[in-house]
């Protein structure tokens, strides 16, 4: 198992779709596993294949009561309507309240090739519909209405300035101009 870097808003792979997986041999276990790994170091309670750079339908979560995952997971309904505070590794340090479906009905396979039915509402719901938006190529920004995904944009163009800056200084430090 090992640590993989977790990409971040602006990188391609978060808004590609990911390919089904057809057999879930002994790389797709040990990808999971890091991925539990990975999530666990940041710590999220969510992280889909593509977020480590990885465009395989495959997501791990764990909302306190140890970590699970789920192959090649589909949405088959969505009831209600929840507002939840919600945050993504993707996308660090920025979070917003976001209405979403209350309850899903997720459908996937754990790593022994079991068929999952999950119904999950509030919390859990929040979380898989979540994942599944990764694995479709969908970040929270997307999810976001207009005013709040013009401030998000404008932060986050800040913020790579602030970086490019940092960058530029540790270099001028460097060369010692
Ligand atoms: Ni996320």
């Amino acid at each position: 198992m090992s640590l993989l870097t977790i990409r971040t808003y602006g990188d391609p792979v978060l808004t590609a779709v990911t390919t089904e997986i057809e057999l879930v041999d002994e790389k797709i276990r040990a990808l999971a596993y890091s991925m539990i790994e990975t999530m666990n170091e940041a710590p999220g309670v969510g992280l889909a294949a593509n977020q480590i750079g990885v465009q395989k339908r495959l997501f791990v979560y764990d909302q306190g009561d140890g970590p699970c995952v789920v192959v090649n997971p589909v949405i088959v309904e969505t009831s209600g309507e929840w507002l939840y505070l919600e945050g993504c590794l993707s996308v660090p340090e920025l979070s917003w309240e976001i209405v979403r479906a209350n309850a899903v009905h997720l459908k996937g396979y754990d790593l022994d090739g079991n068929e999952l039915n999950i119904e999950a509402e509030e919390y859990q719901g929040r979380i898989f519909q979540h994942e599944v938006d990764h694995l479709n190529g969908v970040l929270l920004i997307d999810r976001l209405n207009d005013e709040q995904r013009r401030e998000a944009k404008i932060t986050l163009r800040e913020r790579r300035l602030e970086l490019s800056r940092r960058d530029l200084d540790a270099l001028h430090q460097l060369l010692g101009e």
